[in-house]
């Protein structure tokens, strides 16, 4: 169907099924065991409640831009891409194209490590100024990283910040994946770790699923006082935490950030990998209402992201009035590639952008500054 006749994520993901195989569907719509996390990410949106103001001018100094990483950057929007493994499983525009359709709104990028795309060709596709992530899964081998870490740092005018994913020292069970088996064509001229894994790991298992063909050479071993060391030694860019999914480990985020400037501690992402890791682990929300409640000074000290189970622009508001400064799609992009290439992402992050808008003169918010708690109705969410 023609893009602008999708109206909505729903309409998206659909469209995208059916232009991409069975396998690339299985990998990005799993999530671990029964899907409750995955699921829940989505409600518990939908369990907080707006509370619009009326007699607003919403006419003038409208504006959705936010400040990033202690006020380093400014974006137009505070919407970004999650990094997401292997985009050219669903188009050939691959992390490239997702990077093309969402430089007309500035948005952010956060690469893979396991892109399907080497980080030169992505960053190639985007204009003078716009600024990138690079994800991180720390490796076994950690001269492999080191190296990794050295290239990205050759492109510092690109590549602005390291997102580091926690939230995974062990692959988890995603049975939809597992099912549909293993993906011949990872070997595509992917960033770090795939073909590399490929090879090392002989035949992979042909029951395993693309998210355990992946994760082979991943460490389990890290923690804040050696990682975090070792991270700034290979890298002067900023770090953002991905996958903090507790008010402690925020906490320690931030007193971290405080205690040692030089580990260039950021920021931290609250995910549950789109409840793709631990099942019935908490959705972002949760834990940004448990930030705002234990320990609320987490949001002064470092910059506060969330991802999952974003689907609508009312998602995004939410987020934004609960202390978060940014917010991921994840499987969003991907749909949106799958249903169209590069005007496919486009089109999502028109759709959501559009919502941004609509939701906040609504609720008579002018800016994101303007947005906080007295916006929203958690007391179903804070009731579980
Ligand atoms: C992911 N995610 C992910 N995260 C990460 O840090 N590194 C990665 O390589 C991947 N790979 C990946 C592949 C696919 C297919 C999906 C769907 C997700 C997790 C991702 O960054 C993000 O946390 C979630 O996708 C957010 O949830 P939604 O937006 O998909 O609901």
């Amino acid at each position: 169907p023609p893009l602008d006749t999708l109206l909505n994520m729903d309409d998206i993901e659909a469209a995208a099924k059916t232009q991409i195989s069975k396998k690339c569907w299985a990998y990005y719509y799993s999530a671990a065991d029964d899907l409750y996390s995955k699921s829940l990410n989505n409600l518990a949106y939908r369990q907080i409640l707006l509370r619009p103001r009326v007699f607003v001018d919403v006419t003038r100094h409208f504006s959705t831009s936010t400040t990033i990483l202690g006020g380093r950057y400014r974006l137009p929007t505070p919407l970004y891409v999650s990094p997401a493994a292997m985009a050219r499983l669903a188009h050939p525009d691959g992390e490239a194209g997702i990077q093309r359709g969402i430089s007309r709104f500035g948005a952010l990028q956060i690469v893979s490590h396991n892109a399907s795309m080497t980080p030169e060709q992505i960053a190639a596709a985007a204009p003078e100024g716009q600024i990138l992530g690079w994800q991180i899964y720390v490796q076994t081998d950690r001269a492999k990283s080191e190296r990794m870490l050295q290239r990205i740092n050759a492109m510092k005018d690109k590549y602005r910040f390291i997102v580091l994913t926690l939230d995974a020292p062990v692959p988890s069970k995603r049975e939809h994946d597992e099912r549909a088996g293993i993906e011949a064509r990872l070997a595509f001229e992917s960033a770090a770790s795939s073909p590399a894994s490929q090879s090392q790991s002989g035949k992979p298992d042909p029951n395993a699923g693309v998210g355990k063909q992946l994760f082979f050479g991943t460490a389990a071993d890290l923690t804040w006082t050696t990682t975090l060391p070792w991270l700034s030694q290979h890298t002067d860019l900023p770090i953002v935490l991905k996958g903090v999914q507790t008010h402690e480990d925020a906490f320690l985020a931030a007193r971290y950030s405080r205690a040692h400037p030089e580990w260039n501690l950021a920021g931290v992402i609250l995910s549950n990998h789109g409840g793709r890791s631990l099942d019935t682990a908490p959705p972002a929300v949760h834990t940004l209402l448990e930030i705002r409640k234990y320990c609320p000074e987490v949001f002064e000290t470092i910059d506060v992201w969330v991802d999952g189970g974003v689907r609508r622009g009312t998602d995004v508001v939410k987020a934004l009035c609960l202390g978060a400064k940014a917010v991921g799609v994840g499987r969003a992009a991907l749909w949106g590639l799958g249903a169209g290439g590069e005007r496919g992402v486009g089109r999502v992050f028109e759709i959501l952008q559009g919502e941004i808008e609509t939701c906040m003169k609504m609720l008579g918010a002018r800016s994101l500054s303007e947005l906080g708690p007295r916006f929203i109705n958690t007391r179903a969410v804070e009731r579980d």
